[in-house]
């Protein structure tokens, strides 16, 4: 049997105890294409191809779906600091592929079952001249391709300073797309939504509309021991990006041992927005996990004395306004016994706050505050069957929070608390370093390794982006690195755009902590205290949705650590809060029932403990009208629902807080559900079996 190149290699949904045979059938395939330098892998069942090709011995990609160019011809290589390029000279060595099926199981998230099916090609090069060498891996599933750069041992030399990694994206039109700023120490940004051409520098996930039916958003998988990615317009071609990778502060880009691996470059291409959600691929590009007992990790719903110190109420530190007290933390405890929320963060509990943001943050994480009795809080929430998450801020203080790391966790153990939310709001020391590049990566990395040592779940806030680590590490639980709900109490907030595109940007790289579930969104409540210790214009801030839309939340944007961040006076007597107290964090399965980036979302998802779906539907600031088929259910099944939407005349800006409660009696599949959107609104649905 013979291959020519350029034929479809890998027949779909080929048995994995073919392998051995496609592998002895490469080699003939490496021998005949080696005249040629030109490869080509496709997906195992989608019309999805990449191409590797060599031009005067410099190394190229393209991308095609569907017969459309993704991505024209990119380059792909690196330029060191201490050895020489290895972006030209090159000659193929050897080339092979392989196809892989796999199915496994998420410990927690969104999807319990998932499959993990491509084809992959792996191409040797070799400069002979300056005996180098440089390996690419092209994975092209279904849903997109991965590729990442391998430099393997060498006799030589054992280290690489990459100060260029020459990847691009040189996309085929002025597509319109959703990206932030190329920030290398926040992601905490509104999206932009402009054609490509007025991109100078983004972050990734960058995501655009190719024509009128492809939805393609580039990203990484698996960063580890690297710089994170951001796009930067290349010069040349219009459309071209290239990877800028955030450098040391002398400017090296990643100080590699070799072998080293890159991450993942990412490429998720679906032919709805609704299908860049519903895709794995980012996760399957990460390795299985490697933590022994993770018994300890359970995803939960949290409460927090948080937002009282956001909207100028209380304070971090110690003092008559101290939210971190004994008496407070109680009645939270309280709160959250009652209501079916099993976790509490406290934050501004330990000494140390008054040097936060001041330059100089000095913190201490082994000793409370002293109206904060930690012995009694303890004692008392596991009386009440609350699961207490510690605060390490860190103010971007890494020598000083490394130097108490161990202690700081070792506290935790010996306190029976497992989650811990970290923060590097600040500043970054050692100067020069960002929060995006190698060392912060390998930081991070750290506290998650050292936090499973101590049986610790982590929730990053100020974190590197998520790249599905999450599957190598499951006590990684949720993050920030998004433009979160405190920013509505002291700024100009976000707008009712920014939740319909986050699921397709954000989102889309892993989970959230957006914090959700403000209900007092005017900040009315305790107006009259706020009015004596917040400035006129702080007054004003406010959050731009209607209390519909906070609930729905719960279920667009994804966080196995969800939090209902409101104070918990603003829940008393609230019948929505129903819904906050029912939504399940941990789900079976996920579909986007519509979806226009920008615009409007629908989520449903299948609580992974029983037969329950949850379905979230948000707009931006227009009011909307649609039509939920519920092809979800199980056929011959019965359900009821609960269904939480706007009120009559509800409006994020003028009455954001008029909702209605309906119920549906009899739910079957197929039936459709009809739904009304405020501007700026939204609908959360429970569905039930009727049994
Ligand atoms: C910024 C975090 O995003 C926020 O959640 C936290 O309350 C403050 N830093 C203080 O740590
Ligand atoms: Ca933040």
């Amino acid at each position: 049997m013979k291959f020519t190149p350029g034929k479809r290699l890998l027949s779909s949904g080929r048995p994995m105890r073919l392998f051995t045979i496609a592998v002895v059938i490469l080699t003939t395939f490496t021998m005949c294409a080696r005249q040629t330098n030109h490869y080509k892998i496709t997906a195992p069942e989608a019309q999805l191809r990449v191409d590797f090709f060599l031009q005067e011995g410099k190394p190229y990609y393209t991308v095609v779906k569907d017969q459309q160019m993704v991505i024209d011809t990119s380059s792909l290589g690196y330029r060191f600091n201490d050895l020489p390029a290895m972006d030209k000279n090159f000659e193929v060595l050897e080339a092979n592929t392989s196809s892989h099926e796999e199915n496994w199981t998420q410990p927690w998230g969104e999807e319990k079952h998932i499959t993990n099916h491509y084809n992959e090609l792996k191409v040797q090069l070799k400069n002979p001249a300056e005996d180098l060498r440089l390996n690419l891996y092209f994975r092209v599933f279904n849903d997109g391709v991965g590729f990442r750069y391998e430099i393997p041992r060498h006799e030589a030399f054992q280290k690489a300073e990459i100060i260029e990694e020459k990847t691009a994206f040189n996309f085929t039109g002025d597509h319109p797309s959703w990206w932030i700023p190329g920030d290398p120490d926040s992601y905490e940004y509104l999206y932009n939504e402009t054609p490509l051409s007025k991109i100078d520098s983004a972050n990734t996930p960058v995501t655009f509309k190719r024509g009128q039916e492809l939805y393609v958003s580039i990203h990484e998988a698996a960063l580890t021991d690297y710089a994170g990615m951001r796009l930067r317009k290349s010069r040349a071609p219009r459309y071209g990006f290239t990877s800028d990778l955030v450098p040391w502060p002398d400017g090296i880009k990643v100080k590699a041992e070799l072998p080293m691996r890159s991450p993942w470059r990412t490429i998720q291409i679906a032919e709805t927005p609704g299908g860049l959600i519903e895709s794995n691929m980012i996760l399957n590009l990460n390795e299985p996990n490697k933590l022994d007992d993770i018994s300890y990790v359970k995803p939960m719903k949290y409460v927090g004395i948080w937002w009282g110190m956001h909207i100028g109420l209380n304070t971090w530190k110690a003092g008559p306004r101290h939210g971190a007290t004994t008496e407070n933390t109680k009645k939270y405890i309280d709160f959250a016994s009652t209501h079916n929320i099993q976790g509490l963060l406290v934050e501004g509990w330990n000494k140390g706050w008054e040097s936060w943001l001041s330059g100089n943050n000095e913190q201490n994480y082994t000793e409370p505050y002293n109206d904060y009795d930690l012995e009694e809080i303890m004692r008392y929430a596991e009386e009440k069957g609350v699961k207490m998450i510690g605060h390490h801020e860190t103010g971007g203080n890494i020598p000083m929070y490394e130097e108490q790391m161990e202690a700081a966790f070792q506290y935790l153990e010996d306190h029976n608390i497992h989650a811990v939310k970290t923060g590097y709001a600040g500043e970054m020391k050692p100067e020069g370093m960002h929060h995006h590049g190698q060392f912060m990566v390998n930081h991070y990395r750290q506290v998650v390794e050292l936090a499973h040592r101590h049986q610790v779940m982590i929730d990053a806030h100020e974190p590197i982006k998520p790249t599905g680590i999450r599957r190598t590490y499951p006590n990684m639980m949720t993050r920030e690195g998004i433009r979160g709900m405190e920013y509505n109490a002291w700024s100009k907030g976000n707008p009712p755009s920014h939740h319909t595109i986050l699921p397709f940007t954000r989102l889309l790289a892993g989970p959230a902590d957006y914090t959700p579930g403000i209900f007092d969104v005017l900040l009315e409540q305790q107006h009259n205290k706020r009015k004596k210790l917040v400035s006129k214009k702080e007054l004003k801030n406010r959050v731009h949705t209607t209390v519909a839309k906070q609930l729905a939340l719960f279920v667009v944007f994804y966080s196995p650590l969800q939090m209902a961040s409101d104070l918990v006076e603003n829940y008393e007597d609230h019948p929505a809060f129903r819904f906050i107290e029912q939504v399940p964090v941990d789900w079976e399965t996920t579909r986007v029932l519509n979806g226009e980036i920008g615009k409007y979302v629908t989520i449903a998802r299948k609580d992974r403990h029983s037969e329950e779906w949850y379905v979230g539907s948000v707009t931006n600031k227009k009011e909307r009208s649609l039509t939920l088929p519920c092809n979800f259910l199980e056929a011959g099944e019965h359900y009821k629902a609960e269904i939480y939407r706007d009120g009559k005349n509800a409006h994020w800006k003028s009455k954001p807080t008029s909702y209605a409660i309906d119920t549906v009696d009899d739910l079957r599949k197929g039936s459709e559900i009809e739904v009304q959107l405020a501007p700026g609104g939204g609908t959360a649905i429970r569905i039930y079996p009727s049994d």
